[in-house]
């Protein structure tokens, strides 16, 4: 369903839209934060770092020149990925050795079935923002 209709009140973490008539409700769509988790420099290439994203445990992991945000905590039992090996672009929990895509989360070796979240991440003057629904 395509919307149309102005902003008319910003709120932390949401737009509000007046749609058609205005003595209807105004419709809360939920927009992105973009939250600093670090300097660039505090992840060197190759390197990885825990951190909390929308109050859950998540790992920000360079790879090459890209950075990516997972959440950190495997689908299949529980398990951090924190110290899991990377190659490929996917990261391999530590217990069981279920492969995670880190571009999308997707389980792409069994035992887990379920992705993990994944977060957009952008480099802004140095810094890692991450963005949280
Ligand atoms: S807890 Fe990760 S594969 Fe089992």
């Amino acid at each position: 369903m395509r919307v149309v209709g102005e902003p008319v009140e910003s709120v932390a973490g949401a737009v509000t839209l007046q749609v058609g008539n205005t003595s209807a409700a105004p419709i809360a769509i939920p927009m992105p934060q973009s939250v600093k988790v670090a300097a660039l420099s505090d992840v060197a290439p190759g390197g990885r770092l825990s951190i909390i994203v929308d109050e859950l445990p998540a790992l920000l992991l360079r790879v090459g020149d890209d950075l990516y945000c997972i959440e950190d905590v495997c689908t299949h039992d529980g398990q951090p990925l924190t110290d899991g090996p990377v190659a490929d672009c996917a990261i391999e929990c530590p217990r069981h050795g279920a492969r995670f895509d880190l571009r999308t989360g997707k389980a792409i070796r069994m035992p887990a079935t379920e992705p993990v979240r994944t977060f957009p991440v952008s480099v802004r003057n140095g810094d890692v923002f991450v963005d949280v629904d």
